[in-house]
């Protein structure tokens, strides 16, 4: 056991919480009245063993020493504290832990039964992600308490190099049966009014635009007037969602978030509007509970402190994967491929086709977009420019019922339009070397998707496909229950169990945010639960610092389907009325494949757009989706980024950069590069006069010969990118 309680901290603690020393050391006369006191000191260190019995804390340390969370529980109170620092700084001071169950709150009037500490010391090698192997190293305390009723709960905390993860766990619920779960009281008291990007708390909707505010300045207001996403409950205008990241003057970087989110409400936080602290607010169900959790032994989930020195450690941080328990499916794991594909969805979302076979009122729909011709037309393309998947959207029965029937049925998931020849699909694909994605749009009606999906994952694998992308859009069904709560957060790790069982991947859209469960069902490719591309189409849009701040904040749990590589910026192509365009300029697409990760990468843009441009479309086509290596050249949050990646089991990197509004000219080492070898650096960066505004298209392409310490040099335009390809000259 390497856990070694800081001797000094503890007695400081002690002496710290002795109110009759404090007023000695605030007295002015301190030493004059020494002697005076003498005895009165005396006493009081006598009277220390007492005190000692009385309150338990523990310092647990990261393995380098730099990260320290001290563990307290006061027997008298019978209330458990925490505190966090980091390199020497206070970041979490002392801070409740609780809970509220069946209506006692576990925080006051525990009786402290035991206390133990372990050490964990390995490596692990994820399936896929964007590094080979990663370090879990960690110091554990675990202390063992008990309420007046006899129920028993552990708080364990873990204590790595890059953060602290603590969860609360129920040993034993025999004595007691159904717990309830009323609320999460843990508090997280900043120890700054930090910096903070933060979306807003909606417990049906991640879609939100994010703000930069200091924590005590977090109000949601202006997001209630707003339509987008049409579905949002906005319950407290001062609770975000998690992960919310902070930044200390120092440029210290913590993120809160959550990780191995299962049977139980997702974690948002209540900012306190008197000052710098958050309460953790877990999202409930129909019932006020945000979990019932029966006949177990129960373990929460993991909350979650991100810690790193700067905004880049922040992209390679192991927290939450490491909180995650390993891989749970056993057995062959070659099915599960990271991919690029294009498919059938961004002509749906500009209006040049239509899910609908059917209108309204029964009539076919000419501009149906999943017909057997068209499908072929993406597979052609696919096969041609190196693509795994062609998803279609807008393939089955149920698209024109969506909006006028009940949403006890709703879609049929072994039912195809009868323009979508489901068979010949198949053999074509195959002939191609190419599979469908196939689209699992629930239109958020849950118990029928449950009932469905044996048999629709069933017959979507007797065709040879074997990734589903699923969706929730709207209001649920049943009514009253939230996309972020316990019910619906079981249904999301359902589907990834039942489809890893049938040898599924799964990307899915609306669900909770990831919680780093990829780890745990690598078959979980990738979701959307933030603001996506698609909103650049129909809406507002996203401006030039969103995708700036999802990869410092959403994008830590997990991998998002953001479907980059839009070409074709303004959106008029096919209704020169419309006025909705693409935040970006070009080559910040290309940027996007490298800095914003996912093992599931979609060429979004409609194949013409792309085969007016095959300069360009080179580096997508070349673009991996797995990765040996990752490191961040530099990083601000929201502002800009440079990140470099080794494609996987090679030696080729690829490099993405990318600004918000404002212009910079960025310069870059390569020193990751092996020494005594040569690569050809393809740059591909925002051509002359270009800007997001007004001239998002121009791309400058040129070719540099590079080696280990070469240095490029590149201007990034407003709202624009580059990205770099470095290839081995053999
Ligand atoms: C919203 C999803 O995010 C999008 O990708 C999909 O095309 C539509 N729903 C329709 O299912
Ligand atoms: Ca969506």
């Amino acid at each position: 056991m390497s856990v070694t309680p800081d001797k000094m901290d503890i007695l400081r603690f002690k002496l710290f919480h002795f109110q009759p020393f404090q007023l000695l050391c605030t007295n002015f006369n301190f030493r004059l009245k020494m002697r005076k006191q003498f005895i009165f000191l005396f006493a009081l260190l006598i009277s220390s063993n007492a005190l000692l019995a009385q309150v338990f804390s523990e310092v647990v340390k990261s393995p380098d020493g730099k990260v320290q969370a001290t563990v307290t529980f006061d027997k008298k109170r019978g209330n458990a504290s925490y505190k966090v620092r980091y390199k020497g700084k206070e970041i979490i001071k002392e801070s409740k832990l609780g809970l509220k169950v069946r209506g006692e709150y576990l925080y006051t009037g525990m009786v402290m039964l035991g206390s133990h500490t372990a050490t964990q010391k390995g490596t692990w090698k994820p399936v896929w992600g964007e590094t080979e192997e990663i370090e879990e190293h960690y110091n554990e305390l675990t202390l063992e308490l008990k309420d007046a009723l006899k129920l028993k709960m552990n708080i364990v905390f873990r204590v790595f190099n890059d953060g602290v993860g603590f969860r609360y766990e129920f040993p034993d619920t025999k004595q007691v049966g159904l717990i309830s779960v009323l609320q999460d009281a843990t508090v997280f008291n900043m120890a700054e009014d930090f910096e903070t990007w933060w979306a807003p708390s909606d417990w049906d909707s991640n879609e939100h635009t994010y703000s930069h505010t200091k924590i005590s300045e977090i109000d949601a207001t202006k997001y209630l007037s707003d339509i987008e996403p049409f579905n949002q409950h906005i319950v407290d205008v001062k609770a975000v969602q998690t992960p919310v990241t902070m930044q200390s003057g120092s440029g210290v970087c913590v993120s809160i978030a959550e990780a191995a989110l299962a049977d139980f409400g997702a974690l948002h936080l209540k900012a306190d509007s008197s000052g710098h602290n958050f309460t953790a607010f877990v999202i409930p169900g129909i019932n006020p509970e945000i979990a019932t959790v029966n006949g177990l032994p129960f373990k929460m989930p993991w909350r979650a402190i991100l810690l790193s020195p700067d905004a880049a450690g922040l992209l390679t941080n192991h927290l939450i994967l490491n909180l995650n328990e390993p891989c749970k499916i056993k057995g062959d794991l070659s099915w599960i491929k990271p991919q690029k594909y294009v498919g059938i969805w961004w002509e749906l979302h500009i209006g040049k086709s239509g899910w609908n076979y059917r209108e309204a009122d029964g009539k076919p729909n000419p501009r149906h977009g999943a017909n057997t011709e068209n499908v072929k037309h993406y597979i052609d393309f696919a096969a041609k420019n190196g693509f795994d998947g062609v998803l279609v959207e807008g393939w089955n029965e149920g698209w024109d019922k969506w909006f006028n029937t009940n949403k006890a049925e709703l879609f049929d998931f072994t039912k195809p339009y009868p323009d979508y020849d489901m068979p010949e699909i198949s053999r074509y694909a195959a002939e191609k070397g190419v599979k469908i994605i196939v689209h699992h749009e629930t239109g958020a009606a849950v118990p029928s998707y449950e009932q469905q999906m044996d048999s629709a994952y069933n017959y979507l694998r007797s065709f040879g496909f074997n990734t589903i992308k699923t969706g929730y859009v709207g209001h649920l069904f049943p009514k009253g229950e939230w996309h972020d709560g316990q019910r619906m957060v079981n249904h999301y790790n359902t589907v990834l169990e039942k489809a890893a069982d049938h040898q599924i991947m799964v990307c899915a859209h609306e669900p909770v945010r990831p919680s780093g469960m990829h780890r745990t069902w690598p078959n979980f490719m990738a979701c959307e639960a933030a603001r996506g591309q698609e909103f650049n189409a129909w809406s507002k849009g996203n401006d030039p610092s969103h995708e700036l701040t999802l990869i410092f904040t959403r994008l830590l749990g997990g991998p998002m389907d953001y479907t980059p590589g839009i070409f074709q910026i303004d959106l008029n192509q096919f209704d020169a009325a419309k006025k909705e365009r693409v935040h970006t300029t070009v080559a910040k697409q290309l940027a996007l494949y490298v800095t914003l990760y996912s093992p599931l990468q979609m060429a979004a843009d409609l194949p013409e757009n792309y085969e007016k441009r095959p300069d360009v479309f080179q580096f997508i086509k070349d673009v991996p989706v797995d990765w040996s290596e990752t490191r961040i050249l530099n990083a601000a949050i929201g502002d800009y980024v440079t990140t470099a990646r080794r494609q996987k089991n090679a030696g080729d990197w690829y490099i993405g950069s990318m600004t918000d509004e404002t212009p910079r000219d960025m310069k870059i080492k390569l020193d990751f590069l092996e020494s005594k070898k040569q690569y050809e650096a393809t740059i591909y960066e925002d051509g002359p006069d270009a800007g997001y505004n007004k001239n998002p298209y121009p791309v400058n392409i040129r070719k540099e010969t590079v080696k280990k310490g070469s240095k490029i040099n590149y201007h990034l335009a407003s709202g624009g990118g580059c990205a770099i390809s470095i290839k081995e000259i053999k």
